[in-house]
């Protein structure tokens, strides 16, 4: 070696090598990297102390995009409910509880290149919530509110919107035709969605199988086969990378 090092040396296989120039061109624009924020995980909209109201999610699909992304070479941000997982320390995490927490650390974490929603979010928090442990009692009316839908937000935000807005779907019936709708309603370029009512894949399981529905391409919709959850997120940044150049 030129710093006077001696012995046997191995060079990197050849595919390894020609990944990360990829990554690190395909990755970035002006010199700067590209940037991802992700959301994932359920959120806890409390009632008192002590019992929320929450979603079933484990946040594995959301960990795994973001892992997917950092591998490629993109800066990214992971915002997350509570869930027992661990990521690796080139991803930014922020941890959050409540939908409006995971409101305000997305905004302050834009602008990015791309966004993608996968947390579980709780549409409706209580809308005066007690401040102390509520006695038991035979019946109990809770003043549901609705929280901010943050994907909408963000696809409509004309002066911070990422050029890619994806957003997942948690389907049980009429896959397609509710994931077209959202597809719609909440203005992103992309919908993904998995069938929870599937025990195999969905929440909490490590595996998962879903149909990335496209607003402005040729092709409206691409199924990604049965695997797991980090293969799936790794042909889903495949796509982005390609939309992103
Ligand atoms: O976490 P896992 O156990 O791995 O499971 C993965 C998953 C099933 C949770 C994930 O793949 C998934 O489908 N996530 C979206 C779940 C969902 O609640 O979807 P939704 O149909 O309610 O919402 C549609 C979209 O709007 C989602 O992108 C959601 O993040 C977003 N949203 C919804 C409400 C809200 N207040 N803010 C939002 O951003």
């Amino acid at each position: 070696m030129a710093c006077g090092e001696y012995g046997e040396g191995k060079m990197s296989d050849p595919s390894v090598i020609a990944e990360e120039v990829d990554k690190y061109f395909l990755t970035q624009k002006n010199n700067k990297k590209f940037k991802a924020l992700v959301t994932a995980g359920p959120t806890n909209e409390y009632i008192d102390p002590v019992r929320f109201i929450t979603n079933k999610s484990s946040g594995k699909q959301g960990y795994e995009l973001a892992k997917s992304l950092s591998k490629k070479g993109f800066d990214t941000t992971l915002i997350s409910g509570p869930t027992n997982l661990e990521i690796t320390k080139d991803i930014n995490l922020i941890k959050v509880e409540t939908a409006d927490e995971m409101l305000v650390a997305t905004q302050e974490n834009l602008p990015v290149d791309v966004a993608i929603f996968s947390a579980a979010v709780a549409d409706f928090k209580i809308n005066k919530k007690y401040e102390n442990k509520i006695k038991k009692q035979e019946n109990l009316n809770l003043n549901l509110e609705k929280n901010v839908d943050i994907l909408h937000y963000v696809s409509n935000h004309n002066s911070m919107r990422p050029e890619l807005v994806i957003g997942f779907a948690a389907e049980t019936n009429q896959i397609d035709k509710n994931a077209e709708e959202k597809l719609n309603k909440k203005s992103c370029d992309w919908i993904i969605s998995n069938d929870v009512s599937n025990k195999d894949i969905g929440f909490n399981s490590d595996y998962n199988e879903v149909t990335i529905h496209y607003k402005n391409k040729d092709i409206k919709k691409e199924k990604l086969s049965y695997k797991k959850k980090s293969g799936i997120s790794d042909e889903i940044v495949d796509r982005i990378i390609d939309q992103l150049n």
